[in-house]
């Protein structure tokens, strides 16, 4: 018998099918968009551009995040690839099953994008990282995943898929190759960096408190988000090739505290802790302009590898 999951997936890409111009129906990538960086649909050619929005997509799970639109976009990126990007995601944080957050990603392997490219706004974890920079994923750290709030938990989808899917080459090393060679032309006078390291997911909504800043840390994660992983997990089930960054839009960990929030609270004068505590606030606005700023050099990154990848 046929999966629900798979069948509802036929059911959508289907759908999608019926409302695109034959040069759109088979995008050869899809890309993601994350918080604040929806921008890249700008770059995306005015004809042929069909846009289609979540909620008329069967099964598809409806963004309510502010900064978050709900649409596929559907046209061509560089000179002449056809792509389709999710403007805007759903997240585990909403609401949703871990299944319906990456039932979109399921739906564009059936429309035959080979290549998933993903994006995020994420705190930064490693001190050397500055507010603005970006980190090109090349690992991550699943805890819920290693938990059991998996996303491929279940019956497995052997339309999409192994039961044990290996993820340890999930970050695409040619992909990522290029990625720095693109940068080179991209940074000129820049102070932004470009970075590779692990990202950490978390359910979220919340923040992470400095305690679970520093754990993280020392699990070895560089930026922490609440996006990107499980897509990232389903992409792999389906044999995609997996290019991921984040957007450092704040210091998860602005305040070193050398030995925790108890020593602090006894040594320090509360108009300092006012002022630490003040400062280590991750907040959703701070979050927003920092992807503004950098979004547009993620989507002149995104767009150079794209040209260099499908268009040689
Ligand atoms: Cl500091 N944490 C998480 N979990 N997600 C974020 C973030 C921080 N900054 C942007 N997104």
């Amino acid at each position: 018998a046929l999966s629900t999951i798979f069948s509802r997936a036929q059911e959508a890409a289907t759908f999608l099918r019926e409302r695109l111009d034959p040069r759109l129906q088979k995008p050869k990538v899809a890309i993601v968009c994350g918080s604040g960086l929806g921008g890249l649909a700008d770059a995306v050619h005015e004809q042929p551009r069909v846009e289609i929005e979540y909620s008329s997509i069967p099964y598809f799970p409806r963004s309510t995040v502010q900064g978050h639109a709900g649409k596929l976009l559907f046209g061509f990126l560089g000179t002449q690839t056809s792509v389709v990007l999710m403007v805007g995601r759903s997240h585990y944080y909403e609401g949703h099953s871990i299944e319906d957050v990456t039932f979109p990603i399921r739906v564009l392997k059936l429309l035959e994008a080979e290549t998933i490219i993903l994006t995020n706004a994420a705190g930064g974890l490693n001190p050397e990282y500055a507010v603005g920079d970006i980190t090109l994923l090349n690992d991550h750290i699943f805890l819920a995943g290693l938990s059991g709030l998996h996303p491929l938990r279940g019956p497995n989808v052997d339309e999409f898929g192994v039961r044990f899917p290996p993820l340890s080459d999930a970050y695409d090393l040619s992909l990522r190759r290029c990625v720095h060679t693109a940068w080179q032309g991209i940074t000129k006078s820049e102070k932004r960096r470009l970075h590779e390291g692990v990202y950490a997911f978390v359910s979220g909504p919340s923040y992470e408190t400095r305690a679970e800043c520093r754990l993280l840390r020392q699990l070895g994660a560089d930026v922490v988000g609440m996006s990107t992983v499980p897509e990232i997990i389903v992409a792999r089930h389906a044999g995609m090739r997996v290019l991921a960054f984040s957007l450092v839009t704040n210091n998860a960990v602005l305040t070193p505290v050398p030995r925790g929030d108890d020593h602090l609270l006894q040594s320090t004068s509360s108009g300092d802790l006012d002022t630490i505590l003040k400062e280590g606030k991750a907040d959703h606005q701070e979050v927003l302009e920092a992807g503004r700023q950098a979004a547009q050099d993620i989507q002149r990154l995104v767009v150079q590898v794209i040209t260099d990848v499908f268009e040689k």
